[in-house]
C-alpha cells in the first residue's frame, strides 16, 4: 500500500515537471494577438495575485503594476511602443513600475505591515528596520532606482510563468519609451516610473511566430554542474 502510495506520488511528481515545462515551451513572446479574446476577471484576479506575490528583497515592494483595459488609452500608447501592436491587441496592457524613490516611510510601514499581519514585537523588529533604513540611506537615487527595477525584472519573470501555467499568452516589452508612457499615464502624480511591459490575452491563430521552434542553448551549455 505504501510503495503503491510512493509511486503514485512520484507520478504525480512527474506529470507536475512535465506539465511545467510543456507550458514554458508552449508559451512564446506573442506578436500577434487576438483582439477578440479576452482574459476573464479571475484570470485576471490570478495575474494581480502573482504580481503582489513576487519575491522582493527584503520584501519592500517598491513596484506597482498597472493593468490598462482601456483601447482608446493603448491606441494612444502605441506610438512611444515602436508601433508594437501587442500593447494594442492583447486583452490586457500590464505596466510594470517601480517608485521613483525608496523613502524611510516605506521601510516603517513594510515593518508595520509585519508587526500587524505576525504580531511580531517591536523589539525584535527594531534593529531590522534601523539596518534597512541605514542601508537605503547610504544609496544614491539612482542606486535605489535600479535596485527597485532589479525588483520589476522578477516580477515580468514571475508574471510570464503564471501565465505560461494559467494558458495565457504574453509578451515581455522594453521596447517602449518609458518617458513617454509616464507622461501619458501621469505615473510622476502616483511617484511612479514605468520599467516593463507585459501584454497579456490569447494569441492570433495567424501569429506565425506561434509555430516557431525554440532557440535556446543547449542545457550542457547553460548550465553548469560542480
Ligand atoms: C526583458 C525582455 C524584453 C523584451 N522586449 C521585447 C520587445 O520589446 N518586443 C518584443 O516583441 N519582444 C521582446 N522580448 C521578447 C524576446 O525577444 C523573447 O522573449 C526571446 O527572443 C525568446 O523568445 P521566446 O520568449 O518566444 O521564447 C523581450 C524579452 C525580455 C525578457
Amino acid at each position: 500500500m505504501l510503495k503503491r502510495n510512493v509511486t503514485n506520488l512520484i507520478f504525480a511528481e512527474t506529470i507536475r515537471y512535465m506539465d511545467i515545462i510543456k507550458q514554458l515551451k508552449w508559451r512564446y513572446a506573442t506578436k500577434k494577438f487576438d483582439k477578440s479574446k479576452k482574459l476573464s476577471n479571475e484570470k485576471l484576479e490570478v495575474l494581480k495575485q502573482a504580481f503582489n506575490l513576487t519575491a522582493t528583497s527584503f520584501g519592500l515592494q517598491t513596484i506597482k503594476m498597472i493593468v490598462i483595459k482601456d483601447v482608446n488609452l493603448r491606441a494612444s500608447l502605441l506610438k512611444h511602443a515602436y508601433n508594437q501592436k501587442q500593447v494594442l491587441e492583447a486583452s490586457h496592457l500590464l505596466v510594470i513600475c517601480i517608485q521613483d524613490d525608496v523613502l524611510n516611510e516605506d521601510v516603517v510601514n513594510y515593518y508595520e505591515n509585519i508587526k500587524a499581519t505576525r504580531k511580531t514585537s517591536d523589539t525584535i523588529l527594531k534593529p531590522y528596520r534601523e539596518e534597512l533604513i541605514n542601508m537605503m540611506t547610504k544609496m544614491s537615487v539612482e542606486e535605489r532606482q535600479q535596485w527597485s527595477k532589479n525588483q520589476a525584472y522578477i516580477a515580468l519573470g514571475n508574471l510570464m510563468t503564471v501565465c505560461a501555467a494559467e494558458g495565457i499568452d504574453s509578451c515581455p516589452m522594453e521596447g517602449f519609451v518609458p518617458e513617454a508612457y509616464d507622461e501619458a499615464l501621469g505615473l510622476a502624480g502616483m511617484n511612479l516610473k514605468s520599467v516593463l511591459l507585459l501584454p497579456v490575452g490569447y494569441r492570433a491563430e495567424d501569429d506565425i511566430f506561434s509555430g516557431f521552434e525554440k532557440v535556446r542553448r543547449s542545457i550542457k551549455e547553460s548550465v553548469i554542474e560542480l
